[in-house]
């Protein structure tokens, strides 16, 4: 099997005039913790729409290796299957359901990966009860892992920044992800919050074997979390390496032009 669980090979990305993408070539290995850094508009949402199956780009090929050994070709593929297929996001603006609690928004992770729809909820046959209570029972498992136990049946609209950003995080566990894309997972949070977020982001590699792809502006967090990075600018990968290695790189000193490391993008 392939130690790589996506290999990201020449892709280009366009839309009109506005390369998003420029021979982006990158590898995430099984089991790591990789992040994606760059200014605003260097193409870091654009990649995880690529691997999603969200965007299409014109040229290159992304491949998506599972556990078991199936190999999916990304592009071109509908992002319901790559997301079945074992890969799972959250997003740069938050998208919950911001009127139902905690624990409904959790849930619907879980309903929607189990595949009930409308008309099984109708049914409500046997089999149906029993997924649901499945998927009850891992929604508390996941409110627990997450630290929002005691906020499950907060109204989501209600929960502080960070308490969001780790509800998110429960939302794309309970679709029982090989990968999780995080973008800005940290964004609007405060410092002790981000602290929280960096032990939660590790625990989910550490405890439940998900592979995490971060994109994040807080230098501090990234370089705290993250067991390799790429660099991209306009576009183009500009570096890549251990956080240390990035750190000490010109190129990516000079996209950043002193934009004090430290400081958030948005
Ligand atoms: N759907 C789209 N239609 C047109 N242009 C797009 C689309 N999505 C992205 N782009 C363009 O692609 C470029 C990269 O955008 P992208 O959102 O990937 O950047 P980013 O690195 O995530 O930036 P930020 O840090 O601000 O979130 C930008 O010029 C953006 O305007
Ligand atoms: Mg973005």
């Amino acid at each position: 099997m392939s130690e790589n669980i996506f290999d990201v090979s020449n892709v280009t990305l366009r839309f009109g005039g506005v390369v998003s993408l420029n021979d982006v070539t990158l590898e995430m290995r099984r089991g790591e913790i990789l992040a994606v850094i760059g200014p605003n508009g260097a193409g870091k949402t654009s990649l995880f729409n690529s691997l999603t199956g969200v965007y299409e780009p014109q040229e290159g090929t992304i491949t998506f290796t599972s556990r078991d050994g199936t190999v999916m070709s990304v592009i071109g593929q509908k992002a319901h299957r790559v997301a079945s297929a074992g890969v799972a996001r959250t997003f740069q603006a938050s998208r919950m359901f911001s009127a139902l609690t905690a624990f409904e928004n959790v849930k619907i992770g879980a309903e929607s990966h189990r595949g009930i729809g409308v008309l099984g909820a109708m049914l409500h046959g046997p089999r149906t009860r029993r997924g649901e209570r499945e998927s009850d029972a891992l929604t508390i498992e996941l409110m627990d892992f997450v630290g929002l136990r005691d906020k499950a049946n907060t109204i989501s609209a209600s929960l502080s920044y960070g308490d969001r950003r780790r509800l998110e995080i429960a939302r794309g566990l309970a679709t029982n992800p090989q990968v999780l894309l995080l973008d800005e997972p940290a964004a609007g949070t405060n410092p002790s919050e981000k602290l929280e977020l960096t032990e939660l982001i590790r625990k989910v590699r550490d405890e439940r074997g998900v592979s995490i792809l971060l994109i994040e502006h807080d230098m501090k967090l990234v370089m705290a979390l993250a067991e390799r990075l790429y660099v991209l600018n306009f576009g183009s990968v500009i570096a890549q390496g251990t956080p240390e290695e990035i750190r000490a790189n010109d190129a990516v000193i000079e996209a950043y032009l002193g934009a004090a490391p430290t400081t958030e993008g948005k």
